[in-house]
């Protein structure tokens, strides 16, 4: 996965186009979690200190190829302002006369951001004559956006494609594209995979894929519901994928076979509701009553885990342990985290929800290195080439 990088380009007098991804939560116009857009600011200040025109592109959200006022990226831009030295210059289009006569405009060393991408249905087209007139924009071509590259869009896709040479990754991407590399080719062992989160159906592939690789695979989240039903427990009322349970037992076998030692949680808390107010009760996973759902891994069960985690080297987690969002579902989430800060091993937290708990958590600085991509990062653990990825210019061995 080695790929011509930022760096090694002679930038001097070049245009450069950015594509970052800086689809970040919003909330009432002002952005609500900056992670993505500081994840881009080493690629970003690069590029201006060696005095390039920056025209930055990016998507917000899934606006479904029309203009709407509330994925604008107009409040993205205001922040990153206040991120940089430079003066950011907004366009409210990606093409058309204004954002033509904008980005010809453009001085070295000065920032421009073009409207959201995903404003123009041609984008998720992967539609090349999209591609052309942005490719007119630049020299080069840079991909910072992890948390994209597996889709194969216009500006993730086709447009590096007619850059050919020109078209190199930043920082995040090399960084997020180590570390993959660190888990997919010769982990340090002995390596744990926690997978959590709500259902198993969204994580056949990289359970499947994932059981080649580790050592130990630990289960927590919605999805041990279905594992510890298709073992044999009781789950009242909890979420369970029925159709699921005979793929449950299919990979709990797949493990066995593969001497890999498959942890599943030993007890829970439950509640008769799922509610921020409901009442939290404590039960062993035989135990678990008629009318009651499971919320969250419990005590004994984070000392379970936290045994396992000890002696690994190497440990990927992806999914929450239970309802984290929810105070009294939140514990087992938390001391997870807690537990992984302390460790004496490399720790990749695989974007979403788990990114999302471990900042809330304030243990972000201690995980060696959190992904910027939710789906980009589950697809590189199935094994998947990303379209993003291997349309850039190959790096040469130093
Ligand atoms: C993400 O947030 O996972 C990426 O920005 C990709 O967004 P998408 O799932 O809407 O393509």
């Amino acid at each position: 996965m080695k790929k011509k990088l930022v760096s090694d380009v002679d930038l001097r007098d070049k245009r450069v186009l950015l594509r970052v991804d800086f689809n970040v939560p919003l909330s009432n116009g002002i952005v609500a979690d900056d992670t993505r857009i500081r994840a881009a600011l080493p690629t970003i200040d690069y590029l201006v200190n060696q005095e390039a025109a920056l025209i930055i592109i990016s998507h917000l959200g899934r606006p479904k190829g029309m203009v709407k006022p509330e994925f604008s990226l107009e409040p993205v831009v205001k922040h990153l302002s206040t991120l940089t030295d430079v003066p950011v210059k907004f366009v409210s289009s990606t093409v058309g006369d204004e954002a033509e006569a904008q980005v010809k405009a453009l001085k070295k060393g000065e920032i421009l951001v073009l409207e959201n991408l995903r404003f123009d249905p041609r984008e998720k087209q992967n539609d090349r004559e999209f591609a052309a007139v942005m490719a007119s924009y630049a020299d080069v071509y840079v991909n910072d956006a992890f948390g994209v590259s597996h889709r194969a869009h216009a500006s993730v896709a086709a447009l590096p494609e007619l850059m050919g040479e020109d078209a190199v990754a930043g920082f995040l991407l090399e960084k997020e594209i180590n570390y993959a590399s660190k888990v997919l080719d010769n982990p340090a062992r002995p390596f744990t995979a926690i997978l959590g989160g709500k259902k198993v159906s969204d994580k056949i592939k990289v359970i499947e894929a994932l059981l080649d690789q580790v050592d130990n695979l630990v289960i927590g989240g919605g999805m041990a519901n279905t594992f510890l039903k298709a073992s044999g427990y009781q789950v009242g009322i909890s979420f369970v994928e029925e159709d699921k349970l005979s793929l449950a037992a299919a990979l709990m076998e797949k493990a066995q076979k593969k001497d890999v030692g498959l942890y599943l949680p030993v007890d829970v808390v439950t509640a008769k509701a799922f509610s921020e107010n409901a009442e939290p009760h404590y039960y062993s996973i035989d135990a678990i009553p008629a009318n009651e759902m499971i919320l969250d891994i419990g005590p004994a069960t984070c000392e379970y885990f936290a045994t396992v985690l000890k002696g690994s080297k190497l440990v990927v987690w992806n999914g929450p342990m239970g309802v984290f969002e929810m105070k009294p579902f939140s514990d087992g989430t938390r001391t997870l985290a807690a537990y992984l800060s302390v460790c004496d091993a490399d720790i990749v937290v695989g974007g979403g929800d788990s990114a999302a708990a471990v900042t809330q958590f304030g243990y972000a600085q201690e995980m060696s290195h959190i992904s910027t991509g939710g789906g980009a990062f589950l697809e590189l653990m199935e094994g998947k080439e990303l379209p993003g990825l291997t349309v850039l210019a190959d790096g040469v061995e130093k």
